[in-house]
């Protein structure tokens, strides 16, 4: 394989470690995989970038809920994401966290160079924030009052902060979008994004001091970089940048930042900022994906229906979801995912058209040539057809891969492998293999069908290199590198003994999967409660668990936080004492039927004696009594 195209960079989001990702990012990270596979295959000396947005409040946030620090709380998310990756092969160079050492000291170089050129200032913020999405707003921004970006309510937030004079470059971003179309893409988000720009640019705030999980400012240690000067920056820290610039130089500027619609703006508006303010040059491309939906709206971590990568890699393989991901949805619109439409698609695609396909050549190779692919010997009609179209494919397919149209691209590649196909109902091999005085014919018939696989197996390799491999072995040309200029040319295949394998893509049962998904989906959204270790029945037998009703209730005399209750339980009434004085007041327990402890051992609480224990529902900051309507005295169990 050869280097000599040229270097091409290529980035994804570094995503949020908040919980674990989900089938809208893997659909991401699967194109720019496929997009670097692709480009290194035609040549380029390709440098994938992905990695870890780790900081900010809703990480924190996260962690306190969990009862961890921030870092052990990303450490483990950030394992398991790395886990996926590895799983699907994706095959980048380099996996950024923003909690690296090199990230953070790199961070605050570049605060510090555009401190320097007196692009960042202090002032007082005063402003509307959106915290899931870490996003100040202004009024005008927003959309019915709510975040433009994820619909929710924002807050009024102010405090001093660090200001990047973002205004400063309005005009040299408007050139930038007027004078180099292509350097956001789709059409649609550059319209939208050059309106956003002639509006008028505020000075964007970069610093927080209200929470402290970031990398501190280097003049002042009480605010932390807020997170997108932290995160966008990752694109050139992963780089060395300017410390140890040796990659930085071979492969800055980046040729394509890969991101999801939302947040584009932060890509082809704020970052080019920034490295204007640093003299640096800005992207070649930035290209906004569309949101891949659920039939009921968003995809959302918090409302618990998300689809999990893991569950369907583990039902249908790799190179079946990176197909259907690739093949299904348009690139810069929003899509949606039903498990109907992949099923169908790996069905028809994948296990009727290609896997038939190399069932039906290595079959027929094995019966009609002992296994050897034969030479051309006598071509025939549709011949010269289905080698146009075979070595016609490769470059339709990069002239797609241009424009991310990983869709069409493999539309195209589909086109040839049913085109195979009907090649073989149309020169009917059976029917030749009657008579030994068509065996030239025969011969040539399995040679170019063989041949028009061997390309297959080229063009598919971006997006499903097992496959790829695998059609390889089944063919015999398992020893052979796949190089994409062997896509353009006709005839190489000859000589290989071939070698039946397993099918490579199973039939499945739509209805049976169908309805085996909607289970996995739905326990998926049960998330099992932590709990104290399981105790045996008889633990449980020995506590004696009573109705009582509150007959009277007082403060305790010496002790703010305490209630004093008589409760009647059936013939006894005896004296309780609970800690609920800032929850409750008196008056408005008596008469309430409660659950008691009735036999835990008596304690005294300054000087008063409590015999038993309420019971309370933890309800975020306070305690909610669990009362009931079975009669006093009862025993509950
Ligand atoms: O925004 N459909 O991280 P994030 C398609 N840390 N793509 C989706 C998707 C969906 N339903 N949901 C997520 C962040 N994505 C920041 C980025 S970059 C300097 C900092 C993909 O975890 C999509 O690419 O919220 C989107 O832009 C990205 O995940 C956001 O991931
Ligand atoms: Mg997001």
């Amino acid at each position: 394989m050869t280097n000599d195209k040229g270097k091409y960079y290529i980035s994804t989001p570094i995503y949020y470690p908040s919980s674990n990702l989900h089938i809208g990012h893997t659909y991401c990270t699967v194109m720019a995989d496929a997009m670097a596979r692709f480009k290194r295959l035609c040549g380029y000396d390709v440098w994938f970038l992905t990695g870890t947005d780790e900081h900010g409040q809703k990480i924190q946030k996260a962690a306190e809920e969990n009862g961890v620090t921030p870092q052990e709380y990303v450490d483990r998310i950030v394992e398991g994401i790395k886990e996926l990756w590895k799983t699907m092969e994706i095959s980048y160079d380099d996996f950024i966290r923003t909690t690296e050492e090199r990230h953070v000291k790199r961070v605050q170089n570049i605060f510090m160079k555009i401190y320097e050129n007196g692009d960042i200032y202090k002032g007082e913020y005063e402003g509307l924030y959106c915290t899931p999405c870490e996003s100040f707003w202004t009024e005008s921004q927003l959309v019915d009052g709510c975040c433009p970006d994820c619909g929710r309510p924002v807050e009024k937030a102010s405090e001093e902060a660090y200001f990047f004079r973002l205004s400063k470059y309005q005009e040299r971003l408007t050139e930038l979008f007027e004078g180099t179309p292509e350097f956001l893409q789709p059409e649609t988000r550059r319209n939208e994004m050059l309106a956003f720009v002639r509006r008028g640019l505020d000075d964007l705030c970069i610093s927080r001091s209200s929470f402290n999980w970031g990398i501190p400012v280097p003049i002042n240690d009480k605010h932390v970089i807020y997170v997108w000067l932290d995160a966008l920056s990752n694109y050139i820290t992963a780089l060395g940048f300017d410390d140890e610039p040796e990659l930085y130089n071979k492969y800055w500027p980046c040729d394509v930042h890969l991101v999801g619609k939302e947040i584009v703006r932060f890509h082809s508006i704020i970052w080019p900022a920034m490295l204007m303010a640093m003299n640096e040059p800005v992207p070649s491309h930035v290209l906004g994906h569309g949101w891949l939906l659920l039939e009921g709206g968003k995809m959302s971590k918090s409302r618990g229906n998300v689809i999990d990568p893991v569950k369907l890699i583990e039902r249908y393989g790799i190179d079946a979801l990176k197909y259907f991901l690739l093949r299904e949805y348009t690139f810069g619109q929003d899509g949606i995912f039903t498990n109907e439409v992949m099923l169908n698609r790996m069905n028809s695609d994948l296990a009727n058209d290609l896997g038939n396909l190399v069932l039906r050549a290595v079959t027929m190779i094995g019966k009609y040539c002992g296994g050897v692919i034969p030479e051309s010997k006598l071509p025939g009609e549709h011949d010269d057809e289905l080698k146009a179209l075979a070595t016609g494919a490769a470059a339709k397919v990069e002239g797609f891969m241009d424009k991310f149209a990983f869709n069409l691209a493999l539309e195209e590649v589909w086109a040839l492998v049913r085109r195979t196909n009907k090649y073989i109902d149309e020169t009917m091999p059976w029917v030749l293999a009657r008579d030994a005085a068509n065996k030239d014919r025969l011969d040539t018939v399995m040679h170019n069908l063989a041949d028009s696989l061997r390309i297959i197996s080229i063009l598919i390799y971006p997006f499903m290199h097992t496959t790829s491999k695998e059609i390889r072995k089944q063919l015999g040309m398992w020893y052979a590198d796949v190089a994409w200029e062997d896509a353009f040319v006709f005839d190489m295949a000859n000589g290989e003994q071939v070698k039946k394998g397993d099918a490579i893509f199973p039939r499945l049962d739509i209805e049976k999967e169908l309805e085996a998904l909607e289970q996995l989906q739905e326990s998926a959204q049960s998330v099992p409660l932590e709990l104290k270790p399981e105790i045996e029945y008889d633990e449980f037998d020995k506590m004696d668990f009573r109705v009582g009703l509150i007959l009277e209730a007082k403060k305790h005399p010496k002790a703010d936080k305490l209630l004093v209750f008589k409760v009647k339980m059936g013939t006894e009434v005896r004296q309780v004492i609970s800690g609920v004085a800032d929850d409750y007041t008196p008056e408005e327990m008596v008469g309430m039927k409660v659950v008691v402890v009735a036999n835990l051992k008596s304690r005294t609480f300054r000087g008063l004696e409590s015999k038993g224990m309420l019971l309370f529902g933890e309800n975020g900051d306070r305690w909610d009594i669990v009362t009931t309507t079975a009669p006093d005295g009862a025993t509950v169990c």
